[in-house]
């Protein structure tokens, strides 16, 4: 993807925002391929929340009948939403808060459709300030992996490991600060060729080490328990709560509901399928979750662990099955490291709407508006920080400030963003608008239709009003 570079770049180019043909361009270039934009918004969508969240999230809500919402919702909700996002960007081709006043104009409602912009841009800043500090818990388990700890390690030894490691705030918050560094520095030189480079290479390689892994998983003598845990459903275990949290998690592992796809799609050329691309990355996000949920649960169980430990579930379980496993020390900084450059592009994605939306607000460089966000989201993630040690005993609503943050974002602030988003797509834009994006009037447009105008948006409030209110 091209991203103008400069201050005088994008004054040129901004000049010539509105083509002859009435099509609008983005401000920051465009992606070179449909294959550049499919591997970006699959970088955006595989990182954390993928291998790290969705195996915790499952643990601690019981399993088979939690992921069994989860992928309903992914389906029914997650793919029209995405959709949705992507043509509003493609329209709008601007930052998530212009694209929304000028759509809402255009389509002659009302400006005021730019608050859902807003909301995009800040609750991709909260989720990173908190985003940051366990990928910077990936960083340092890449070190910790290389220097051989885990080799033969008994579970006390690695659960001792991890505990000490998050109960040091001077550290995590190194590595937090060590990660942000990284985010800003990708996003500051313009989303480029290196970035495509980089997911090319590492979501098919993330692919195979967990593919290792559930090949050990396989032969732990616990993998039917696995299988049975995260597919047999038990709905008694089912609460409003958790079904919020497998709509959450839809919405979070699929990065959609705040803008971040939607400051893609501003990117994305005229003629590329958006049905086609957002079906490939919702495969590829999905397969990898349930993946990394098929290799760690068997784990869980063959270690004596606990599926509902929280958010060390995945730094407490794999290191183990590294450490038993020959040439474990290199599988095991092989799979740290990519999971770090899984949660870097991701976290290009939770910067850009805000980054776009300041350097065109504002006019400031690129470089300007990354690190002015960087700094507002380093500050922020040091409460992040410090939840697991000085505050962790300072809890109020959810838990601690980490767990808050992680709730308003994931189980408000994005299902929220969905709504509204599938409601001004399939409601406030008319169906030519729609349908020009979407590029037909067949069954796939019906269908995308109805799920937008109906069945995801009643979805997301049947779930919001019975566990919020
Ligand atoms: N989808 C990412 C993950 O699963 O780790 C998290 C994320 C990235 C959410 C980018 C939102 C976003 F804009």
């Amino acid at each position: 993807m091209r991203i103008a570079a400069t201050n005088a770049d994008l004054r040129i180019i901004m000049l010539s925002n509105q083509a002859a043909d009435g099509k609008r361009s983005s401000l920051h270039g465009h992606w070179s391929s449909r294959m550049a934009f499919v591997l970006a918004v699959t970088g955006s969508a595989v990182g954390l929340g993928n291998i790290w969240k969705f195996p915790y999230i499952a643990g601690q809500n019981g399993g088979g009948a939690f992921v069994l919402v989860y992928l309903a919702c992914v389906v029914v909700i997650g793919m029209p939403v995405m959709m949705s996002e992507i043509l509003i960007g493609r329209r709008g081709r601007r930052n998530p808060v212009a694209t929304m006043e000028l759509l809402g104009k255009e389509e002659g409602s009302s400006a005021r459709w730019r608050w859902l912009g807003a909301m995009g841009v800040v609750a991709g800043i909260l989720i990173l300030s908190y985003y940051s500090v366990i990928a910077g818990w990936t960083l340092a388990y890449v070190v910790k992996s290389a220097s051989g700890v885990f080799v033969g390690a008994s579970p006390d030894a690695v659960n001792w490991q991890f505990s000490n490691f998050v109960g040091d705030w001077r550290l995590i918050g190194l590595c937090h600060t060590v990660f942000m560094g990284l985010a800003v520095f990708v996003v500051a030189r313009g989303v480029e060729r290196g970035l495509e480079q980089a997911v090319r290479f590492m979501v098919p390689a993330l692919l195979v080490l967990i593919l290792v892994l559930l090949g050990y998983s396989i032969n732990s003598g616990f993998f039917g328990e696995g299988v049975s845990f995260m597919f047999t459903p038990d709905f008694e275990k089912l609460t409003w709560n958790s079904v919020l949290a497998a709509l959450g998690q839809a919405f979070f592992t699929l990065s959609i509901g705040m803008g971040a796809i939607m400051a893609y799609g501003a990117y994305l050329p005229e003629e590329t399928s958006i049905t086609g691309a957002s079906a490939a990355v919702v495969m590829a996000d999905t397969s990898i979750a349930i993946l990394a949920g098929l290799a760690i649960f068997p784990l869980v169980f063959a270690n004596n662990l606990d599926p509902a430990d929280g958010p060390g579930l995945v730094f407490q379980t794999l290191p183990l099955a590294f450490g038993q496993m020959p040439g474990g020390v290199f599988f095991s900084t092989i799979f740290f490291v990519l999971l770090a450059f899984a949660a870097w592009t991701s976290a290009i994605g939770l910067m850009e709407p805000a980054v776009a939306w300041i350097v065109e607000r504002y006019n400031k460089t690129r470089a300007q508006a990354t690190i002015m966000t960087g700094l507002t989201i380093w500050l922020l993630g040091i409460g992040s920080v410090l939840s697991f040690n000085v505050l962790a005993e300072f809890k109020f609503l959810a838990g601690t400030i980490f767990d808050n943050v992680d709730y308003l974002t994931s189980n408000i602030m994005l299902p929220l963003g969905g709504l509204l988003i599938v409601l001004f797509a399939g409601w406030v834009m008319c169906r030519n608008s729609t349908s020009d994006e979407l590029g037909s009037s067949g069954v796939l447009f019906k269908t995308w239709r109805v799920l937008a105008r109906f069945v995801a948006p009643i979805g997301i409030l049947l779930v919001l009003i019975n566990a919020v209110l």
